[in-house]
């Protein structure tokens, strides 16, 4: 798989969209740590009738499943956020918009998603991400999810070598040359701290979530300073390497916040049965980076969505298989950590 998608991506563009930090231990750990659960399915249960549906930031949605903010989606596919925002349209899947994306969110807002959410990094200059907070304000998206894993890029030794150069994100370059993401990482401003998360709140005057949260504590204090949920999420094993994994992380933070907030979670969820795993450990919501992209590079939206249709029938079969046939029903006792 990797050889078709270079020779359709190019070497250094694969490099940054599939690879991760350091010796990349833990983008592969992502992967096998879902795997690593087992499932303990109850049987002669009616499963005749069942319902992926989940409650998130207090509203029914149809499926678990979001797309993750992913950067520089014109990379991937002419078509860029536009393919990936109308494919999670087109297979009733929330959509998380990056901040650092190649479409405007006003573009994608008009063919995304209702449940359509804007992630927000902040830059050096926070007028750029105030400005971005605004769009996304007057775009009608629902929530704002503030990214705080990334106060520095991580060591990607990919993209050291490749020198690989982005053309164009709207935010921080949209007309100059093509800049490296060295150069574009620059751009983060790596002053932020919990004193600055309220007056993002205040701004975005959308429910705010923190993504990039491993540890109970700060979980906690991200609901503290006023956050509706929190992402459980590594980065895809892109910031540093060794890091826990998703799914090691989120028992913790679910029985720290203990319902006072929904928690999320990503990194290496490729099957719909880790989706199942990952709703067993209490998480109300779940999102998928790296398969929409390579979806996307083979087919454009029609790619990302066959994805994402796999994906959801891979959780209904789950779901009848193991004797659950309500996905808020499931919990920990059809899981076996091993
Ligand atoms: C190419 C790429 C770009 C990403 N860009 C962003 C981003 O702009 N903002 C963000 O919060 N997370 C970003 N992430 C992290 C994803 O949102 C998500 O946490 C991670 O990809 C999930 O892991 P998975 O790819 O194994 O499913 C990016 C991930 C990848 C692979």
């Amino acid at each position: 798989m990797d050889d078709e998608l270079i020779d359709l991506l190019g070497e250094g563009a694969h490099g940054y969209f599939a690879g991760g930090a350091g010796d990349e231990i833990t983008l592969r750990e992502n992967d096998h740590s879902w795997s690593r659960l087992r499932l303990a399915p109850r049987v002669l249960v009616d499963v005749s009738e069942r319902d992926a549906s989940v409650e998130l930031l207090g509203r029914r949605r149809p499926s678990p499943l979001l797309v993750a903010p992913m950067a520089y989606q014109k990379h991937v596919h002419p078509d860029g956020e536009l393919a990936s925002a109308r494919a999670a349209e087109q297979t009733g899947t929330g959509y998380v918009l990056s901040s650092q994306t190649t479409t405007s969110p006003a573009e994608v807002a008009a063919v995304a998603p209702a449940d359509r959410w804007f992630q927000l990094y902040v830059f050096r200059d926070r007028q750029i991400s105030l400005d971005l907070v605004a769009q996304a304000k007057e775009a009608g998206y629902e929530a704002l999810v503030l990214t705080v894993d990334f106060p520095v890029a991580g060591w990607r030794e990919r993209d050291r070598r490749s020198g690989f150069k982005v053309e164009h994100p709207i935010a921080l370059n949209p007309e100059g040359p093509a800049l490296t993401t060295e150069e574009l990482f620059a751009m983060h401003d790596p002053s932020l701290t919990w004193d600055d998360i309220g007056a993002f709140a205040e701004a975005a005057g959308m429910p705010l979530l923190l993504k990039g949260i491993l540890r109970p504590d700060d979980a906690e204090r991200a609901v503290d300073a006023g956050a509706a949920g929190v992402i459980v999420s590594n980065h895809g094993g892109r910031q540093l390497d060794t890091v826990l994994t998703g799914a090691e992380a989120l028992p913790p933070v679910v029985e720290a916040l203990a319902g006072r907030a929904d928690v999320l979670v990503d990194g290496g969820v490729r099957r719909g049965w880790d989706v199942a795993k990952a709703l067993c450990l209490g998480a109300s919501g779940v999102l998928v980076g790296r398969p929409v992209l390579w979806g996307m590079t083979r087919d454009g939206q029609a790619g990302a969505a066959a994805v994402l249709e796999q994906l959801h029938a891979e959780l209904d079969s789950t779901l009848a298989l193991l004797g659950c046939p309500r996905a808020a029903d499931l919990d920990e006792s059809f899981l076996i950590r091993q």
